[in-house]
């Protein structure tokens, strides 16, 4: 487990769209790509439920959700944060979040403000692209919706391999 840094900040503040997951109180999965996510601070995430149906009934029953943050090849750290999560649908930050949202979408139900109290941050980047990390791994990341391939080279350790034209 880590703290938010500024590169993980960073990188929240270049994402678009962010798979939220949540579970129902049996433990089935549901993930989607969330647009409105806000760090409002080191310890909280504002999200908009503009459409959420299934997410929505998870966290009713089970107020737990995870997010995963990761801007593409251009930017550093990959993580994943775990918090619990409260539902608003009245007062100032409820407020808050409904003038944000018909402020780029006027038509926007903007039904709920999901507030995440962040619990746990996790690394997802492999081992070697940590900061300090060790590289046991080489990466030949192309497009990461097609062709993702690791191959582990602990005898080169250090050496650049990481042209992907071989
Ligand atoms: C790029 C993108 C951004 C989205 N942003 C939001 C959002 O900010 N709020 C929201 O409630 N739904 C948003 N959605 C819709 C959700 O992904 C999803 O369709 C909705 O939560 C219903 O699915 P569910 O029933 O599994 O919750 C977005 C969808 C896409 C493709």
């Amino acid at each position: 487990m880590v703290a938010l840094t500024e590169e993980m900040k960073t990188a929240f503040r270049t994402m678009k769209a962010f798979p939220v997951a949540t579970a129902s109180k049996g433990g089935w999965p549901n993930v989607v790509p969330i647009g409105f996510v806000e760090l409002v601070d080191d310890e909280t995430i504002w999200i908009a439920d503009n459409f959420m149906k299934k997410t929505l009934a998870n966290i009713q029953e089970n107020p737990k959700i995870s997010i995963y943050v990761w801007g593409g090849p251009e930017t550093k750290g990959c993580f994943q944060v775990k918090g619990d999560v409260e539902i608003r649908s009245s007062g100032p930050e409820f407020e808050k979040m409904q003038f944000t949202v018909h402020s780029k979408m006027a038509k926007a139900p903007a039904k709920n403000l999901l507030i995440v109290k962040i619990r746990e941050v996790y690394e997802c980047s492999p081992p070697d692209r940590r900061p300090g990390g060790r590289r046991y791994f080489n990466f030949f990341l192309r497009d990461p919706c097609r062709d993702l391939s690791w191959t582990i080279s602990a005898a080169h350790v250090g050496s650049d391999r990481r042209n992907p034209s071989s």
